[in-house]
Parts: structure tokens; C-alpha cells; sequence
């Protein structure tokens, strides 16, 4: 099955808050990702608006020919942008103020009936809805029980233990999100992955049979300093289309 790029926009906005003005612009680097080979559009709007901002996700809705992916915690506030937004996928996120990036995924088994709850406005209004989960096996079937179309993987323990060296390490994690793709499509749900995804990991990861998604953000922004936005996606695009051709 042919492989899906989401390009994750967040660190533009982070580029451009830093000095507080309208440069860079995240729905122009969208616009760019999308020439270059993106699939899909992903945007993590923070309780905290560290980075993207409302104005941002108006902008992308109205702006962007391809889905946005719009990512958030499982918050009241939340729920309600994306109902009036309707983007074309939801994920849910686990999100603490002090952390720097989402660190683990979402405890789905531990909150089935409010997260249930939480989802069901959304699938009503057409959204796919998709939950960030580590690889734990009572994680995915609680996403299944709950509904949820989709379960994006949590990627970066794996990709964190490939950049520290750490071999034996990386085969226990990429073991452990195999089993965890394989049980999710026997579970009914779509299969994303990301967090931490470079040129070193993607190949491991676009590997898994299960997977139709990739969301990538942070590594293209930075790779984009050296090679252009649209070089460094192009090149992601390819390495993930060699995997799976
Ligand atoms: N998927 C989810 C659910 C995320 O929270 C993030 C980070 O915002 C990503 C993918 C992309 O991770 P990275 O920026 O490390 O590529």
C-alpha cells in the first residue's frame, strides 16, 4: 500500500515566534510541502500557542488544497475549534505545559469513557479521528474500543535510541511497533507513525507493512536550513518511496 507524507509545520511557526512577527509564514511552507510531495498537512495548535497559533489553522483551512491533520489535546477548548473547523483528521495528543515536544502517547486505556465521549462529536462531524499511542498492546485496543479510526505511533523511542547508537535498543522498540501495527489493523484501525522520524529512521519505519502514514516535522524543518524546505522533503518523499515502492 502506497505510503502517505504528512509534513508537520509546527517549528515554521516557531521559527517565526521567536521574533514575534509574521516571518516565516507556516501556510506558505504548507503550500511549498504540498509541491514538494506532502500528502497531508499536520498542525499541533498547544493549549499554550507556543508555536502555531488560531490564525494559523484559519489560514491552513482556507489555504491548503491537500488534509490538514489538526493536532490536539483532548481539551474542551480544543474540541470546539475543531468542530468549527472540520478538518479532515483529528489527533489527539497527550500535552504538558513544561514539556519541549509530545513525549509519550496517550494513556487511551486509562480514560476509555471520557475519551469516548470526547470523540464522538467529532466522528459525527466527519473527522477521522486519530490517537498518538506508544506501542503497548491494551493502548491500541482501547483506541479500538473507543471508536477511533486511526492510532498514529509513537515513533521517537525508537528513533531516539537509532541517534544514540544504542542497536540492541532500536531492535527491541521496531519489534515492539511492529506487533503494535499488526494488532491495530487486526483491530479495524488505520496505521500512522511519527515522532522523531529522520533519513536515518524512515526506512525501518516505512517498512512496516501496516503503516500508511508518516507525520514528520521537526527534522525537515531543521534539514530545510541546509538543503531548502522543498529539497529536504523531496529527499523524505524518496527514501520512504524506495521502502515501499
Ligand atoms: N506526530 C505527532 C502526534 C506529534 O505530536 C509530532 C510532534 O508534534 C509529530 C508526529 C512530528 O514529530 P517530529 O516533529 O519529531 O517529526
Amino acid at each position: 500500500m502506497a505510503l502517505r507524507l504528512g509534513v508537520n509545520i509546527d517549528h515554521v511557526a516557531t521559527v517565526r515566534n521567536a521574533r514575534g512577527g509574521t516571518w516565516p509564514d507556516p501556510l506558505r511552507a504548507a503550500i511549498l510541502a504540498e509541491a514538494a510531495g506532502a500528502d497531508g498537512i499536520t498542525a499541533h495548535l498547544r493549549e499554550d500557542r507556543r508555536h502555531i497559533r488560531d490564525a494559523d489553522i484559519d489560514a491552513l483551512m482556507a489555504g491548503i488544497a491537500i488534509p490538514l491533520n489538526f493536532e490536539m489535546a483532548a481539551t474542551a477548548e480544543m474540541q470546539a475549534i475543531a468542530l468549527r473547523h472540520r478538518p479532515h483528521a483529528v489527533c489527539l495528543v497527550p500535552e504538558r505545559r513544561e514539556e519541549r515536544t509530545t513525549e509519550g502517547g496517550l494513556d487511551v486505556a486509562g480514560d476509555i469513557a471520557r475519551l469516548a465521549d470526547f470523540i464522538a462529536p467529532m466522528r459525527e462531524a466527519g473527522a477521522r479521528v486519530s490517537m498518538f499511542v506508544g506501542h503497548e498492546a491494551r493502548q491500541i485496543e482501547a483506541c479500538a474500543e473507543i471508536g477511533a479510526a486511526v492510532v498514529e505511533l509513537h515513533t521517537g523511542h525508537y528513533c531516539d535510541m537509532v541517534s544514540a547508537g544504542n542497536d540492541a535498543g532500536a531492535e527491541v522498540e521496531l519489534a515492539a511497533l511492529k506487533r503494535a501495527a499488526s494488532l491495530a489493523a487486526q483491530l479495524g484501525l488505520e496505521v500512522h507513525a511519527g515522532h522523531g522520524i529522520a533519513y536515518d529512521t524512515v526506512t525501518p519505519i516505512a517498512l512496516i507493512p501496516e503503516v500508511v502514514e508518516l507525520n514528520i516535522g521537526h527534522f525537515l524543518i531543521g534539514e530545510a536550513i541546509f538543503r531548502g524546505l522543498g529539497g529536504a522533503i523531496e529527499e523524505m518523499r524518496r527514501r520512504m518511496d524506495a521502502a515501499r515502492p
